[in-house]
């Protein structure tokens, strides 16, 4: 029987986004979403099994906040429930980037976990199944157990399918961290409250749907320029709606804003360059592989940059060690 696993997951950036979920469903996208996963982001997670006493969690090294340990251990429950597992678990999971930032943290996290679960699991699960138990944990948590190139289509259990494997892929992503004293608002409890509260939500649901579409041609095409006017104008769609919200939500911080002009700047010099902001003041700029050096040089002259990040694409979930 197996008693300790050890995985590693990427996190992932979306080119299409998802904001908002079906009410009532089991953590269900209400938009369609595409994203790269990034070989620099990664989270570590160890999960240890033992048949007495209560689950426990640590995030980087120390015991996880009551907060963080109820959303785990209730992930666990779910599991149990399922009777896909038993008995209670250790957890172990050490992100090599902030956690909460904006650096997708939930979607690398929840696909190692459920990575590393289903090492447990009395039944063998596909990766569709896996898939679909990440986007429980986490929405976006779906497109990290694929990785590469993912879509992630909506539906009654949806899940992430890899679209074009890392390998393969010639763009890669520059992330931009900026300085952010905002208090963050999780992308849970963000997309709830646009969900409930923003004038355009619905406007913004019909419009994911047809950017997702056009997005899927555009990269059937290898349409770099295509691709990064539609992931821009998309995630602006999102960051309007989530700024409509009723107090309403503003994610950004103004080096967010100067960033996305300097790319916009940069692009107007002739270089493929292309921005997207998750739910965070960071600023990601998707560009070919050969330009990384040369965008993340530019990144770190600007005032109120504090790291850059260049990264390539990263694989799907993956089992690192098994005892
Ligand atoms: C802005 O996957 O973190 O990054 O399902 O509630 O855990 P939950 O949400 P989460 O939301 C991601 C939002 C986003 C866009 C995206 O990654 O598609």
């Amino acid at each position: 029987m197996i008693k300790r696993v050890h995985t590693r997951a990427f996190s992932n950036i979306a080119l299409i986004k998802y904001w908002g979920k079906v009410p009532g469903g089991d953590n269900i996208p209400a938009t369609p979403s595409i994203s790269i996963a990034l070989r620099e982001l990664s989270t570590e997670t160890e999960v240890e099994r033992f048949d007495v006493g209560e689950d426990r969690v640590f995030i980087n090294g120390v015991k996880a906040t009551d907060k963080d340990t109820e959303r785990i251990t209730s992930y666990l429950d779910m599991w149990r429930e399922l009777e896909l597992i038993e008995g209670n678990y250790s957890i172990s999971s050490r992100a090599n980037f902030p956690i909460a930032a904006g650096l997708a943290s939930s979607a690398s996290g929840f696909a190692a976990l459920a990575k590393a679960l289903a090492e447990f699991s009395r039944i063998k699960l596909g990766k569709r199944k896996l898939s679909q138990l990440a986007r429980r944990g986490s929405g976006s948590a779906a497109r990290s157990v694929t990785g590469g190139l993912s879509a992630f289509p909506v539906g009654k259990d949806p899940a992430a399918r890899l679209l074009i494997d890392a390998r393969r892929l010639s763009y890669g992503m520059v992330a931009i961290t900026v300085d952010s004293a905002r208090k963050k608002i999780s992308s849970r409890e963000g997309m709830e409250h646009t969900r409930q509260t923003s004038p355009f939500y619905n406007k913004w649901i019909k419009l994911g749907a047809q950017d997702y579409k056009e997005m899927l041609r555009a990269i059937n095409l290898r349409n770099l320029t295509r691709i990064g006017e539609l992931m821009e104008s998309n995630t602006l769609a999102m960051h309007s709606c989530i700024m409509s919200a009723r107090p309403p939500i503003v994610y950004w911080s103004p080096a967010t804003i100067y960033i996305i002009q300097k790319v916009r700047s940069w692009r107007d010099e002739g270089l493929d360059v292309y921005f997207t902001i998750d739910a965070g003041a960071n600023v990601f700029v998707l560009c070919m592989k050969d330009d990384m050096d040369l965008v993340a040089s530019k990144a770190e002259k600007l005032q109120g940059v504090v790291k850059v990040i260049k990264s390539e694409p990263g694989g799907g979930a993956e089992v690192i060690s098994r005892q």
